[in-house]
């Protein structure tokens, strides 16, 4: 049997130091486990503009179709701010996610044990914290047409359009049911029923499509509501739903909750393959960090917990997925930490590889 293809793009910024961490799991992966990937790797986003003078060249996008996954870094930087928005670094992502139609966005916010003290809340609000949030990936207005600047009479118009079709909500709803089977069997979906047209709809199918799924319990929510209940008491929460831009918010909102951006994963899912695994796209949920760049103090965490997903989502493979989320457990637990996860009295920062080298090394002793 051929082994299963893995694209990396490690992108911009602190992409290709965390990118660096995860290669050398996937290098565990093979020597210890007997899991070998086939792996190539490429450009997106400014590095890409840089040397092709676009965000993504066609071969990129054309590679990406065909890999079993691509593991994706960040994009973008100071350095892109004033390009044209069609050759930004983000329309380098936002064409992987839509080309390949990866609609169900994962974005689990956990908090890590070893972490509770670090997020803005109090310690029992957020201990032991594991919900997931499911973003449509592929709509919405992020991509809705009419778009654009226009001139109006004297004025310009800045136009965008919230657009979704039911077969949209319907499938990302689906999505979300049957991670919540999987889970606590709870949903919660948000959107602005009370403003928006889009809303109304998107309420209206998420309730059709909850008819197949009678044990899971599902409410509604005002995505603005949302964002309070989940600052006040997140635990109230499973699964949830919502679309493109609520997602956008409400994610980074999740994520935050947990002490640190630098720790959470993501994975972009499609309609499966012939090979029956999905279309996929896992990156961190962080950005590029231009502004610690090159100086080894990223986080490589949340990359390495994509691969995680990857194991899980694209690979079937949930017992090794979890060894991989033990060890960064496990590491948390010793006390190791990077700069952004600093706080506590005398302890000193550990860098992007020695955290790599700390997981690889539990790995070692998980066998
Ligand atoms: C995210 C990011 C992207 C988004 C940007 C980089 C285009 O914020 O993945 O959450 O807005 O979707
Ligand atoms: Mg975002």
């Amino acid at each position: 049997m051929s082994k299963p293809s893995l694209l990396i793009l490690p992108g911009d910024g602190i992409g290709p130091e965390v990118m660096a961490e995860v290669r050398k799991i996937i290098n565990w992966y093979g020597a210890k486990r007997g899991l070998k990937f086939d792996v190539s790797e490429d450009l997106v986003g400014g590095c890409a503009y840089d040397k092709h003078g676009t965000p993504l060249h066609d071969d990129t996008m054309a590679k990406a179709q065909e890999v079993d996954a691509v593991l994706l870094g960040a994009v973008g930087g100071p350095k892109y701010d004033n390009l044209d928005f069609s050759l930004k670094p983000e329309r380098g992502l936002l064409r992987l996610r839509k080309e390949m139609d990866l609609y169900a966005n994962l974005r689990p916010a956990q908090c890590f044990d070893a972490l509770a003290d670090f997020s803005s809340l109090k310690k029992d609000v957020v201990a032991g914290l594991d919900i997931m949030i499911v973003r449509e990936l592929t709509s919405g207005v992020y991509f809705g047409e009419p778009r654009g600047i226009f001139k109006e009479g004297n004025e310009r118009v800045g136009i965008n359009t919230q657009r979704y079709t039911e077969s949209e909500i319907a499938r990302v709803a689906r999505s979300a049911f049957e991670l919540a089977m999987r889970r606590n069997r709870k949903l919660c979906s948000m959107e602005k029923a009370n403003v928006m047209e889009s809303g109304v709809l998107w309420r209206e199918v998420v309730t059709e499509v909850g008819k197949e799924y009678p044990d899971v319990a599902l409410s509604h929510m005002y995505a603005d509501a949302g964002a309070m209940q989940l600052t006040r008491w997140p635990k109230q929460f499973d699964v949830i739903v919502t679309d493109n831009l609520f997602g956008d918010l409400l994610s980074d909102l999740a994520a935050m909750l947990t002490g640190s951006l630098g720790m959470l994963p993501s994975a972009s899912l499609g309609a499966p393959m012939a090979n029956g695994r999905p279309k996929a796209l896992y990156e961190p949920v962080h950005g590029s960090a231009p502004d610690i760049a090159g100086q080894g103090k990223a986080n490589p965490i949340a990359c390495i917990l994509s691969f995680a997903m990857a194991l899980r989502y694209s690979f079937d493979n949930g017992s090794e997925a979890d060894r991989l989320e033990t060890a960064v457990n496990t590491v948390l637990a010793k006390g190791l930490r990077t700069a952004d996860l600093l706080g506590e009295a005398g302890v000193a920062p550990v860098s992007t590889a020695q955290m790599g080298d700390a997981v690889v090394e539990a790995l070692n002793e998980s066998l």
